[in-house]
């Protein structure tokens, strides 16, 4: 049989972590012949709702779990980690100031990396989905020098599945008949879903729908604004499909994308698309063998090269910002 594979969660009581654990469990990240090994970790108030979890957990039988941590420590929580799921964060609230949430997020984001790098496994693969999960992921990203920086990734494949829903509405095909779709920069209202290299069963989609007073005040709206719609209609934020995205990242990262496509991930810029260096934006990426690339040579028209720019500009305010604060 084979070695666990051991998987840390932060956030496990919250919502997403309660939409994500089951399925983590049942197989649907790493595959259905992988056995995983559970690290929850929560703030102490948090701890007693993660037994409660766990106990569910338990209670499901999953033959793929090895056992299951509930950790209130962050150097407990991250030794031996193969996935970290960095799902835990400090939400924006009344009247908090930018300046604020991100320092608060340092006070996460930074301990968190610093753990990674002193016990998480050589072959550690990062995931950060609490927001502002770009910057987080460079908070944490520069804070665990001895992993390469490429095992830092932030979470925008909720963003590109969204836009894959809403295409694949507009042009009435499945979703299955759409590849190509690139969510470009922050997960943040600034994001771009560029469809002008995407192929709806394999033609050009942006020629196929040929419609921009679509692409410019429904589809690229709908798509960034997509989590306040939930908030609106839900009444609570984005958790299911959020966790589903997780999986998706991760499935792909590790199993790799299929021929002829690529995915949305933020990584770490190599200064491609005049992206700068080190910041950490969405781009196209196709993996294979755990690894990911950006995918090169794509042409930039002029429409999306002033979207892939503004939504960089605030990547790089946000990295400013926490630099002056002494968090990278
Ligand atoms: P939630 O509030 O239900 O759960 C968050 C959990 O994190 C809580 O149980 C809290 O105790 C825990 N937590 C806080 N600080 C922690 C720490 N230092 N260590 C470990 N755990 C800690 O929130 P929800 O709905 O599960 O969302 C989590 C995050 O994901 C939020 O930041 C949200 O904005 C973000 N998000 C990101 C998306 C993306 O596409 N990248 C999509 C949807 C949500």
């Amino acid at each position: 049989t084979r070695t666990p594979v051991t998987v840390t969660i932060t956030g496990a009581a919250g919502q997403i972590g309660y939409a994500l654990l089951f399925r983590i469990a049942s197989g649907q990240l790493l595959g259905a012949d992988v056995p995983v090994r559970l690290r929850l970790l929560e703030i102490p108030q948090a701890v007693k709702a993660a037994e409660g979890t766990a106990m569910e957990l338990d209670d499901c039988a999953f033959p793929l779990v090895s056992g299951i941590d509930i950790l209130d420590d962050a150097a407990k929580a991250f030794e031996g980690a193969n996935v970290a799921l960095l799902v835990g964060a400090r939400p924006r609230t009344k009247g908090m100031e930018r300046g604020d949430l991100l320092e608060a997020n340092g006070g996460i984001f930074k301990p968190q990396g610093e753990a990674i790098n002193a016990g998480a496994a050589d072959d550690i693969k990062v995931l950060v989905v609490g927001n502002p999960a770009n910057t987080n992921a460079l908070i944490a990203q520069s804070h665990a020098p001895d992993v390469p920086a490429e095992r830092f990734t932030a979470m925008t494949r909720l963003d590109h599945n969204r836009a894959l829903a809403q295409l694949s509405k507009k042009a009435g095909v499945s979703v299955a008949d759409l590849r190509r779709l690139t969510i470009w920069g922050n997960h943040s209202a600034t994001q771009y879903p560029d469809i002008f290299h995407a192929e709806i069963a394999g033609k050009n989609a942006a020629e196929t729908v040929n419609d921009q007073g679509w692409l410019e005040n429904d589809f690229i709206p709908t798509v960034a604004k997509r989590g306040a719609a939930i908030i609106e209609a839900r009444g609570a934020s984005s958790a299911a499909s959020a966790a589903s995205a997780a999986i998706d990242h991760v499935h792909t990262w590790v199993n790799g994308t299929a021929e002829g496509d690529w995915t949305s991930m933020a990584v770490v810029s190599d200064g491609s698309y005049g992206v700068p260096e080190g910041l950490i934006s969405s781009f196209p990426v196709t993996t294979k063998d755990g690894k990911w690339e950006i995918v090169q040579g794509l042409e930039i028209n002029d429409f999306s090269r002033a979207r892939i720019d503004a939504s960089v500009r605030e990547l790089a305010e946000e990295r400013d910002a926490v630099r002056k604060l002494g968090l990278i």
